[in-house]
């Protein structure tokens, strides 16, 4: 992409009415604008970095044996009376009537619409195990909408939903959500701390948020550090292996981690003093195990092997996908601009010409970027007739993690300069080794 051919509306001044960095951040890099209170455009540097984090989270549950389909957003009030919702969901749901006078909704969530497909196809145990998820957009009437996309009315959320004949099935699933979740995040750049939830509204009692510790976040936690020293990292998952998801799951959820809903201040006193914290965290995602709540009300049935009639097993989970640029933002940022993680970052390098209308300095970008672009990397070209101090402010703001610098006093000596983002540093080199630096870095995400 050549930057004078691009749409990047950044902003000079700050925006007086964003308070966190990442919101603050997010309409200065020219990627989202405020449509109504906690309704967003997302402008094609945002797009592009939702559809790279929708992507993994694909990947992810995919890897993990999950099933991806699309539900709408607008759904019929009915089936929310059939489980009750309709009434308790309160003012948080947009409720809207069509033309013929029908009770319709903008679903915040989607359990009762999953059961209806489930009871209107799946009838026997021999279907099961099975899990279907969607990424689709949810609206939810916030009192407060705030932070910019992070607390929004309008979001983008994966939402999955697990159906086993039996409850240690069900644990299963809820396992493996768990260990997927893990590895979707850190390969998003990201620690998210797995942390003993509240069921809420939707009941059931295996519960867990999954926290990014920041200081802007909402929710306040009760940790043990020790937590934060637990990575997944490469390690091999087989997802069918109800053992080894497990051991996973407890070693993730074994020590003290908790919300504010479920701190117990005698179990954390409990915790070697060192160790312990009080911070504040933002929730990107929560998984639920619930039983029968919904297949009892809804009548979700399922032929077992003894050809009885049971309610099948359900739980629920989800992942704030547009909620995850704010706290991938608060989680890598300094007053330039924006840190973007390699998995996420909307271009993987940029390239800035020093002096653009130089013969030798447009021919050597334009190689770097046909050299880029054969590698499937797509560099972020600022060909712009512009001051460099102007284009270098740009990509510390937007936060590419890699820049390539190009001038005809460095070509002279065959090298170019590499710059990383996150530390700053600067190396010359020849455009080759700069190419396959740069690739190197992306070959493993
Ligand atoms: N208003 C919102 N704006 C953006 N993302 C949201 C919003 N509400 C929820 N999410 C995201 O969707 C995920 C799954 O939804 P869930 O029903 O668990 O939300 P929630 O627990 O009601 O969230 P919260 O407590 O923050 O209101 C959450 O973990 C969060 O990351
Ligand atoms: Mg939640």
């Amino acid at each position: 992409m050549r930057l004078s051919r691009y749409f990047l509306p950044v902003l000079k001044e700050t925006p007086s009415d964003a308070t966190i960095a990442s919101h603050r951040l997010m309409l200065r890099a020219g990627m989202i604008r405020q449509q109504s209170a906690g309704i967003y455009s997302w402008l094609p540097l945002g797009y592009r970095v939702l559809k790279n984090i929708e992507r993994i989270v694909h990947e992810e549950q995919q890897r993990a044996g999950h099933i991806p389909m699309l539900m709408p957003t607008l759904q019929s009030a009915d089936l929310w009376r059939e489980s009750g919702r309709y009434d308790d969901y309160g003012e948080e749901m947009l409720r809207i009537t069509d033309r013929q006078g029908r009770d319709m909704l903008y679903g915040p969530t989607n359990e009762e619409m999953i059961t209806d497909v489930f009871r209107s196809h799946v009838g026997s145990y021999k279907d099961l195990p099975m899990t279907l998820y969607q990424i689709q957009w949810k609206f939810r009437d916030e009192v407060r909408p705030r932070f910019g996309v992070m607390r929004g009315r309008e979001f983008l959320m994966k939402d999955g939903y697990t159906f086993d004949l039996t409850v240690e099935d069900g644990l299963h699933s809820y396992n493996r959500h768990l260990v997927s979740y893990l590895r979707t995040y850190e390969r998003m750049g990201l620690q998210a701390i797995p942390m003993r939830a509240d069921s809420g509204p939707i009941g059931g009692d295996d519960t867990h948020e999954f926290l990014v510790l920041a200081e802007t976040g909402e929710s306040e936690v009760f940790y043990d550090s020790a937590v934060t020293d637990i990575k997944l990292g490469q390690r091999d998952i087989a997802y069918d292996d109800v053992d080894q998801c497990r051991a996973v799951m407890e070693e993730f959820t074994s020590r003290y981690a908790r919300t504010d809903e479920t701190h117990d201040a005698d179990l954390f006193a409990q915790v070697p003093e060192d160790r312990r914290r009080v911070a504040r965290g933002i929730e990107v995602g929560q998984i639920f195990f619930f039983g029968t709540k919904y297949s009892e009300s809804m009548g979700a049935l399922v032929v077992n092997d003894k050809g009885e009639r049971v309610p099948v097993q359900m739980g629920s989970h989800g992942i704030g996908v547009s909620r995850l640029l704010g706290a991938l933002i608060e989680a890598n940022h300094d007053e330039k601009g924006i840190i973007w993680p390699e998995g996420v970052t909307p271009f993987p390098v940029g390239i800035v010409n020093l002096k653009q209308g130089d013969a030798e300095a447009d021919a050597a970008c334009d190689a770097l970027y046909k050299s880029f672009s054969a590698l499937g990397l797509e560099p972020l070209y600022d060909d712009r007739k512009e001051r460099a101090g102007g284009k270098f402010a740009t990509m510390d703001l937007i936060g590419l993690p890699w820049r390539i610098t190009v001038g005809p006093r460095g070509l002279k000596n065959g090298v170019v300069e590499v710059t990383s983002r996150r530390s700053g540093e600067s190396e010359e080199m020849t455009p080759e080794l700069a190419v396959e630096t740069i690739a190197k870095r992306y070959a493993t995400l």
